[in-house]
Parts: C-alpha cells; structure tokens; sequence
C-alpha cells in the first residue's frame, strides 16, 4: 500500500472536539427547540453539530467561516450527501471582525480564537463580546472552550504546548461568570467528560498511528512520527483530565 501524500488526516473523528453523538443530540434538540431560521458557525471546520441541527430545522439556513479548505470541502460534501446543500453555505473566510450576523442560533466551537487577534487568556472575553453582537434577540449561542478542571501542576505545564502558563484558561465557574458579564446567562453547562476527550484525542491520532506502522520508510515518516509522539506526550503527560472542555447553551439577556 502506498501513501505519497502522508497519513489520511482526522478521518476518524465525527466532531473536531470532545462531543459524544449522546451530547450531541441533546445540544441538538435544545437548539432545534427554538426554531431558528438562521444558523452562524464560526470557526466551522467541516460543521458537523450545525449540519445536524439543519437537519432537525426544515427550513433553517446555515452559515459556515472557517479558513480551512480541505474541511470546508468535507462539509460541503456531508451537506451534499444530506440534501442540504441548498441550506447552508460553507465560505473559506475569517470570523474576525465578522459581519455575518444577527443568527438565531450561533456555534462557536472550540473556535473563540477566530474571533479576534487576542492571546489566552484575553480571547475568551473578546469571543464573548463577539458573540452577543452576533446572536439575534431571544436567540442562542453555544459555545465550546477549554476550562481548568484543576489548578494544572508545572510539570503538566512543561509537558503541554510551548509556552503554557496557568493563567491561559479560568476554572469551569470563571469560565461562566466571562459570559455572565458579557451579557449573557448560561443555560445548561456541559462540561466534556474524560471520555469524551480520550475517544476524541484517540480518533485524532489513530489515521496516523496506523499509516506509521505501514510506512516506516516513506519519506514522511519520520517528521510525521515525531509530530505523532510530541502530540501524544503533550496529551498523557501534559493535559490529560486537567485541561477540560465545556458546552454553554447561552441566553441573550434582554
Ligand atoms: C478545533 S477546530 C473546531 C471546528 C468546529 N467548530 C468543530 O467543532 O468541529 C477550530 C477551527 O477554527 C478555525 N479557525 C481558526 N481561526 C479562524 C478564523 N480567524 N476564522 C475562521 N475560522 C478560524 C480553524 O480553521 C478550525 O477549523
């Protein structure tokens, strides 16, 4: 079997984010129960949730941003697939500073740094601001973003990303009270459970684990190895069960 391109890349992955399809379907229908006609999601990827809850709106029109080619085209073809193409548009351009808005419904998924220029911690705020100018009135937000679960020690600071540092994100009740005072109220919090995220990072890697045992001696390999491996330590050595991931359903206060 030859590969000339490299590993296949997040084939394995339903959702780019600790999302379970249980999870999913109740952030769905909470969402469908308002009937939005119109859908904004930024940072879309290839927009997995927006897709779905399309489906669950007949009618509803859907907008994606992403700067990502490759799964703007991967949603284009799942709209396809679905008969929604004539719903939704997947468009390759920024959300910052986007003008897309007012949407009834608007996803913001692991993605608040699409809406502004700023570094961690000070996006989180920004994407808040952000978003209650994009929501309409008596519409919804969801929004997606890291949380500490625990006060992260140093050593799992120096196994993380280059350069993380224990102001980068708030605990979960920081988290919420940010959007509070951007002038919202938080619906449901969901956070993501710890198997939600190891199904997640193991879906990530597992396209290219695999390609690495059948290809030892491609080109590719040893960059893409090192790559894989500086991936799983930042995961199991770094951010396991400390960094987590919350779903806020969020109210427009009036
Ligand atoms: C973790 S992924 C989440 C994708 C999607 N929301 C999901 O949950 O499946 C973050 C996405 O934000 C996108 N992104 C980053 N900066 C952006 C920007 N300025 N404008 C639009 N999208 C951006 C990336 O390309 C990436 O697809």
């Amino acid at each position: 079997m030859t590969a000339p391109d490299g590993p296949p890349r997040l084939t394995r992955l339903t959702f780019h984010g600790p999302l379970s399809e249980s999870r999913a379907d109740r952030l769905v229908a909470r969402l469908a129960a308002g009937a939005p006609a119109t859908v904004l999601d930024i940072g879309c990827g290839w927009g997995e949730l927006m897709l779905r809850l399309l489906a669950a709106v007949p009618g509803a029109r859907g907008i994606g941003l992403d700067l990502n080619e490759e799964d703007l085209a991967r949603g284009r073809r799942n709209a396809e697939l679905r008969g929604l193409a004539d719903r939704v548009d997947f468009l390759a351009e920024s959300a910052t500073g986007t003008g897309r808005g007012p949407a009834d419904v608007v996803l913001c998924l692991g993605a608040a740094q699409a809406l502004s220029s700023l570094e961690p911690p000070g996006h989180i705020p920004a994407a808040f601001e952000a978003l209650r100018g994009l929501v309409a009135p008596g519409g919804r937000v969801l929004f997606g973003d890291g949380f500490w679960e625990r006060p992260p020690t140093e050593g799992e600071l120096a196994a993380m990303w280059p350069g993380a540092h224990a102001g980068e994100f708030t605990d979960l009740a920081g988290l919420v009270d940010l959007a509070h005072e951007a002038g919202f109220r938080a619906a449901w919090i969901d956070p993501a459970t710890l198997e939600e995220w190891d199904e997640f990072e193991s879906g990530y890697r597992a396209d290219v684990e695999e390609w690495l045992a059948a290809h030892g001696d491609h080109p590719l390999a040893a960059q893409t190895r090192e790559r894989a491996d500086g991936h799983r330590a930042r995961w199991l050595r770094g951010y396991r069960g400390v960094l987590g991931l919350a779903y806020l359903t969020l109210v427009p206060v009036g």
